[in-house]
């Protein structure tokens, strides 16, 4: 892969009259090709990718119906940020996050406001920013420093939060997890917390295992500590990249979201659980109020006055639409079957790896359609987890296997994620191939090698 003078060899049934026939990977080519040639050799090389009905280590869409790839198809020429050129476009944009500040339950959705973003990522950059910006007002107006911020969050918080605190220079603090606090909640908190904390993120739907982070609980916490100590009052956002387009249908009881005041803003990513194609993101600020005016940009363009809320300035806006063709086409009533189905599936999965005897559940998909397990710890293995990983790669699976986060670093698990679309014959089927090569692995007389550097196919 790193190879300079590494070249592409063509296909000798596209070498054509004077054109190369050896093709640098690495420098633009001299000369050009035909259409088709420079196709095959972008399909081929593509072909080598794992296969997506297999991947179950991403949360990502990776199908969509054919009615959504011609709108795909019809609208990749639209650049999200020329509102003025296409206002439809940008009304569309409003129109979604209204439809989440709604499902959010925002107390007064007129009052709210949001913007669609690339991902969750960059939607928790801005909320994070926001925080950060409101804190800074309020410190201002007393003789509080202002300079020395802090996040609050869990030790399994997405990589994205770090980065956030790592570009926008905010004191990460990370409340580690434990086995008898899995998921951040009231504990320990208010050792975390203090006056220059901009906020506390609470997960809905942890990365690493698909478990929520009890929102209500930990805002609780946040409102005894308010009463307690003067000026801290810290808000909380939910990142619910995953949780926040399953919880509104298939947990409508439960409340973590706007229904919790201490809760400000919410992200999720529309290419998740909103079943879009990868590229779309969503944050929703419960009110104006908490999305300082200042961060809002007006950019005068083409003759348009624009507000823009975004890091990115160019960026696809055919995601936009495709997220708004699945509002209206699945309705309240279609996102609750999918995603029940989902989670049938999920727990069905659960199920047949608890029952055997080489494993430990770490949880049973009960709230996202996620979940993770651990080598049984009664049991000594001469095998890890990253040998089935591989093991089950050989039959096309793609299930990661990883270290969590502190305090648990030296606990290996392994993760499934099942999508739309994942069904219970093919979830049988990974089933046996997991019980074949467990069998496989239990078999063998000599401990496996680890290899020198594990390779996980993604980093959190
Ligand atoms: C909890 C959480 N937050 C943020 C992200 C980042 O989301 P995106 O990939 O949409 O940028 C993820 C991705 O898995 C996640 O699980």
């Amino acid at each position: 892969m790193d190879r300079p003078d590494q070249s592409l060899e063509l296909n000798p049934l596209y070498a054509r009259p004077g054109e190369a026939t050896q093709i640098p990977a690495h420098r633009l080519p001299a000369g050009s090709m035909l259409p088709q040639t420079a196709y095959a050799i972008v399909h081929d090389e593509a072909m080598l990718d794992g296969n997506a009905r297999l991947n179950l280590a991403t949360f990502v869409t990776t199908w969509m119906e054919d009615d959504a790839r011609r709108l795909y198809a019809e609208t990749v020429d639209k650049n999200m940020i020329d509102k003025d050129e296409y206002p439809m476009t940008a009304e569309i944009e409003n129109r979604c996050w209204r439809i989440l500040a709604d499902l959010w339950h925002a107390p007064h959705p007129d009052r709210a406001i949001g913007t669609s973003t690339t991902g969750s990522s960059e939607a928790c950059m801005l909320a994070g920013l926001a925080m950060k910006r409101k804190w800074r007002r309020r410190q201002d107006g007393t003789d509080r420093p202002s300079d020395r911020p802090n996040l609050v969050m869990s030790s399994a918080v997405q990589v994205c939060w770090e980065k956030f605190c790592n570009y926008f220079d905010v004191e990460p603090r990370y409340v580690p997890i434990t086995m008898e606090h899995p998921t951040l909640d009231a504990h320990m908190l208010e050792h975390f917390v203090d006056e220059n904390t901009i906020g506390v993120v609470a997960i809905m739907g942890v990365t690493y295992t698909g478990r929520y982070e009890p929102v209500a609980q930990i805002a609780a916490a946040l409102d005894a500590i308010a009463a307690r100590r003067d000026g801290v009052d810290v808000p909380i956002h939910v990142d619910g990249a995953s949780g926040a387009m399953i919880a509104p249908f298939l947990q409508p009881d439960l409340a973590w979201d706007f229904r919790i005041p201490r809760v400000v803003s919410i992200n999720t990513s529309g290419h998740k659980y909103g079943l879009v194609y990868p590229g779309v993101g969503w944050v929703v600020w419960r009110d104006k109020s908490y999305l300082p005016d200042d961060l809002v940009f007006k950019v005068s363009y083409l003759g348009g006055d624009m507000p823009t809320l975004a890091l990115n300035f160019s960026r696809p806006g055919s995601q936009v639409l495709l997220q708004y063709y699945l509002f209206l086409r699945l309705g309240f009533e279609g996102y609750t079957k999918i995603h029940r189905a989902s989670l049938d599936v999920a727990q069905h999965l659960a199920r047949g790896i608890g029952a055997m005897e080489q494993f430990t559940l770490w949880n049973d998909a009960s709230d996202i359609p996620v979940f993770a397990w651990s080598l049984n710890p009664q049991k000594r293995r001469t095998w890890s987890l990253y040998d089935l990983s591989g093991r089950l790669r050989m039959h096309g699976w793609l299930v990661p296997a990883y270290s969590m986060p502190d305090n648990l670093s030296s606990l290996i698990v392994q993760r499934i994620v099942v999508r739309a679309g994942f069904s219970r014959e093919l979830a049988d089927r990974l089933l046996e191939n997991i019980r074949e090569e467990t069998a496989y692995l239990d078999s063998l007389t000599t401990p496996t090698k680890p290899p020198k550097r594990r390779r996980s196919g993604f980093s959190h």
